[in-house]
């Protein structure tokens, strides 16, 4: 897909039908994390690809926001092995450009997906047996949006360009 495509018509998916995600768009969307840039090149992150039953069970139990996929990507920043600036940790910034390579990745194969915050990080951790020095930072639904579902208004909703932008 013709990369400006790939960004207009991507959308948060809060409602997935029952298809899987085929195992080879599952690697192209995870071969986007690979190839992102991370703070010093350090790559401190890990991805868990929650597909089993008992897995996901585990996501539901730290977050509301599985809207019925059956391949979610839990995105951990390793807290001992990443950047510092200082005290200044860069693993949310690591795993935020991680996730956004993946979501637009996804968008270019046909995978729906949502970037969820919303979650219990410490209980997602005992539930996933994620050793101490990996925190999870992001949870990736993926999969197929039902028929019947639609855009939230909010993903229309965007200030001006002049709002967000100003030259010196
Ligand atoms: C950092 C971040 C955290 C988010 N957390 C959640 C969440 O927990 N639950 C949810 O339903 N959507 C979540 N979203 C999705 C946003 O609500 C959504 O991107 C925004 O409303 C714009 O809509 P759009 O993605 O459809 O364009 C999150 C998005 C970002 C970037």
């Amino acid at each position: 897909m013709e990369f400006e495509k790939v960004i207009k018509e991507r959308f948060s998916t809060r409602k997935f039908s029952d298809k899987k995600v085929e195992k080879e768009k599952l690697e192209k969307i995870l071969e986007a994390a690979r190839l992102a840039p991370t703070a010093k090149n350090m790559q401190a992150f890990k991805i868990y690809v929650v597909e089993s039953k008992e897995g996901l069970k585990a996501i539901d139990e730290a977050t509301k926001c599985r809207f019925n996929s059956s391949t979610v990507l839990v995105i951990c920043g390793d807290k001992e092995k990443g950047y510092y600036h200082g005290d200044h940790s860069f693993i949310d910034i690591d795993t935020s450009i991680i996730t956004t390579h993946m979501m637009l990745a996804a968008t270019n194969v046909g995978v729906n997906n949502i970037w969820i915050g919303n979650f219990e990080p410490d209980l997602l951790k005992e539930k996933l047996n994620i050793p101490d020095n990996l925190i999870p930072v992001i949870v990736m639904p993926l999969g197929y949006k039902t028929d019947d579902f639609k855009p939230s208004p909010m993903h229309t909703t965007r200030k001006n360009i002049e709002e967000l932008v100003e030259y010196r």
